[in-house]
């Protein structure tokens, strides 16, 4: 007997076992091409003739040929016609003839979606037509209004519509010149994006080439769509993140942006990236479609995949069916979706309709709901808090939600447990909205609860250092009121080297439990000395030369953070990043903050008397104030950060709202602009408020300001006011 290991892109795949050397050739050859070659079986997979460069250039483009059509069936078309052995056959010849004549590499050489080179940064990409956002709206009777106030716009009574789903992933804009990909951008702020080409070739949906007659493709074409990972593809993306000593995503969305944005593209190569395309960006030297569907139909011809599932509607009780039947299929598909996106089909009704802010008036998102499931509550288990509040969490029996393994949910507080009288082993309905927590609703069967189940009974003392808990009269929480509190002290690790206070990359979670517990850290100072104990640091479990050195780096760099973050990550009680800031900004240092008074305190604008005798009672401890001297003795210098507002920028004393996703910011980031110029970001709108700025998803603040007739404002308006102080200007209103 004989036989042969196969290996399918040095991937071991099969093993062949038979009886003679005659018969293995057979069945090897059998396995890699359809067409038995009985002549010289070895010959159809090594043997192509390239021995002329001519001949070399017809076999790559042949070649070419067959594999782009192979991903067209399979890719677009969902039926393959080659099998993996012979499509990376294909490939590997392919390979081979590029690596042997260089000159025959093509930009769109199905070769070239392994990926490049990491790249030292992304090239900044101006939108030649900008990328916006679409409004919200969440039931019926806000898409009815919705229609109705683009038909009154129109002076019609309808207007056919097409419904897409609404695909949870991220915005690209592909640019063809001659039908040959010449550049992809990330949608940015919408004006703005960056140069992700090398990473998206590596896109099987994506075509690096456009087909059909070339009179038929334009010379410039950008296609708009949506980049996801695959549901099915997250879980195991997640394994081996896990087993690198890599974070998890948190969803696919975003393991799809960060696979997107690698630097690294044979890295993205390795991901599993889909695209679906839902528009035509920019046009030149051809016209345009007349109607969104026919432009789905162009994009299809083009080797575009769009979305099987888009409809068209005329009405709003079909717009409303569809929604109905996307909700149903939702739980089926292998990408996230987080509803339907309805547009105007007519383009020139389109172009009439034009923009309010960022968002079409053509165009709308209606949106799920929070997506809920059933699981099994396992257990409940208390967390003490850095402040030492007791809080409920859910073990679950992990489930899908919305696209994401929910295996946790919170409980909020001892009260709403005995409210809702959940218990452990029942079944209970769990909900997860957008990136929110995932939270316990309610019991799914309270009656098939069986006879033993007993309503649970919150500690009454605190799970980490057994001190009796406290809860004030008409205050939800239970605290545990022992300043010693190990896991007090934990999680104060925590919050001190989180990414929102002085982002101490390696030390979460676990070695935050494991300093204290093992005797390396008792205050916060103790971090700062940490370095003397290198060697000791290097007996711990899991923590090698190269995280030892990065941790203690980590905490290096953390010796001159801003005064404001430091002041923050102490964890004051009632301190927040935002009166940190106001404290930094009023007294420029940590003794400053250390001796005021509480006249002194009281003057500042924002804090109040509740805050100010918090403060007060914190650096009347000993201990706090011989912390704050160690912090200095150690050498931890603080910047000052936030200088006295400028008094002669527009944005003094104007009030602004932030709402929605900002794309260059977090919200908080944008709040701080506003605040550092003199004006004010409140957290709702009233009719005092001067600006919304509202970004991408912006919800019901939009509405309201919208009611209230307060000027909204995009991302990019936004900027131009902070940066160069261009007052935006209020677009006339269309009665
Ligand atoms: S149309 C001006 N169609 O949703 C119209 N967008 O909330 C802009 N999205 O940035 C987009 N599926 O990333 C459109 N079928 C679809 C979509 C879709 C997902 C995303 C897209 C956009 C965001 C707006």
């Amino acid at each position: 007997p004989c036989g042969a290991l196969l290996y399918s892109s040095h991937h071991f795949s099969s093993v062949i076992l038979t009886e003679s050397p005659n018969a293995l050739i057979q069945a090897v050859c059998a396995e890699h091409s359809p067409v038995p070659n009985n002549d010289s079986p070895l010959q159809m997979q090594f043997g192509s003739d390239a021995s002329t460069p001519e001949k070399a250039t017809q076999r790559a483009e042949q070649l070419r040929a067959e594999i782009n059509r192979a991903n067209r069936l399979y890719y677009i078309e969902n039926a393959p016609e080659l099998d993996d052995a012979e499509w990376d056959a294909r490939m590997q010849e392919l390979l081979a003839l590029e690596e042997a004549h260089p000159d025959l590499k093509t930009p769109d050489s199905p070769t070239q979606r392994v990926g490049a080179p990491p790249a030292a940064g992304f090239d900044e990409v101006v939108h030649p037509v900008p990328m916006l956002s679409l409004g919200n709206v969440f039931g019926e009777e806000g898409f009815r209004a919705w229609y109705k106030r683009a038909l009154d716009f129109l002076e019609l009574e309808s207007a056919p519509m097409v419904c897409e789903l609404k695909i949870d992933g991220l915005a690209l804009a592909i640019t063809y010149r001659d039908g040959v990909m010449e550049r992809a951008a990330t949608r940015g702020d919408g004006e703005r994006g960056e140069d992700v080409t090398a990473n998206v070739r590596t896109i099987r949906s994506v075509p690096l080439k456009l087909e059909g007659p070339p009179e038929e493709i334009p010379p410039v074409i950008e296609l708009r769509g949506e980049v996801f990972l695959p549901n099915s593809k997250f879980a195991t993306l997640n394994i081996e993140r896990e087993a690198a000593g890599l974070s998890a995503y948190v969803n696919p969305r975003n393991s799809a942006s960060g696979s997107l944005r690698q630097l690294d593209s044979t890295e993205t190569a390795k991901r599993p990236l889909d695209m679906f395309f839902y528009a035509l960006g920019y046009l030149e030297g051809a016209e345009s479609p007349s109607s969104h569907w026919d432009t789905l139909q162009a994009i299809n011809e083009w080797g575009g995949r769009k979305n099987e599932w888009t409809r068209k509607a005329n009405t709003v009780e079909e717009v409303m069916a569809a929604i109905a039947d996307a909700g149903e299929v939702r739980e089926s598909l292998d990408y996230g979706i987080d509803g339907v996106v309805i547009k105007i089909d007519s383009l020139s009704l389109q172009r009439r309709l034009g923009f309010v802010g960022r968002d079409p008036r053509w165009a709308i998102a209606y949106k799920f709901p929070a997506e809920q499931a059933e699981t099994t509550l396992k257990a409940i288990h208390v967390n003490v808090g850095r402040t030492g509040a007791l809080t409920p969490w859910a073990e679950l029996e992990p489930v899908i939600v919305g696209g994401a393994t929910v295996g946790r949910a919170t409980l909020h507080n001892k009260d709403e447990i005995a409210r809702k009288d959940f218990r452990e082993g029942d079944r209970v309905v769990i909900q997860r909205a957008g990136d929110v927590i995932p939270q316990v609703v309610e019991v799914a069967a309270k009656n098939q609860r069986p006879e033993a189940s007993q309503p649970y009974e919150f500690p009454g003392t605190c799970p980490s250092c057994g001190t009796e808990t406290v809860q004030i009269e008409d205050e939800a929480v239970t605290r545990c009121v022992n300043g010693a509190c190990p896991a007090q002290f934990e999680r104060l690790l925590e919050h001190f080297a989180s990414r929102v206070a002085l982002d101490i990359e390696g030390l979460g979670e676990r070695v935050s439990q494991d300093l204290p517990r093992l005797g390396f850290v008792s205050n916060i100072a103790d971090l700062y000395r940490l370095h003397e104990r290198r060697e000791d640091l290097l007996e711990l479990e899991k923590m090698g030369e190269t995280r030892v050195d990065n941790l203690l780096k980590a905490i290096e760099a953390a010796r001159s953070p801003l005064l404001s973050k430091l002041l923050f990550a102490l964890g004051i009680p009632g301190i927040g990043s935002e009166s940190a800031e106001w404290l930094s900004r009023r007294f420029h240092s940590l003794t400053g903050v250390k001796d005021a008074t509480e006249e002194e305190l009281l003057a500042i604008d924002g804090i109040g008397p509740i805050v100010a005798s918090t403060l007060i009672d914190y650096f009347s401890v000993e201990q706090n104030r011989q912390l704050i001297d160690d912090l200095i003795e150690l050498g931890v210098n603080p910047i000052d950060d936030t200088p006295e507002p400028s008094a002669d920028h527009p944005a003094n004393g104007v009030r602004f709202v932030v709402t929605g996703r900002l794309e260059t910011m977090s919200r908080s980031e944008a709040q701080n602009r506003i605040k550092s110029l003199g004006g004010k970001a409140t957290g709702s709108v009233t009719k005092k408020t001067n600006y919304l700025v509202a970004g991408a998803e912006a919800g019901s603040k939009l509405d309201k300001a919208q009611r209230l007739d307060v000027h909204v404002i995009g991302e990019s308006e936004f900027i131009a006011f902070m940066e160069n102080g261009e007052i935006p200007v209020q677009p006339e209103l269309d009665s």
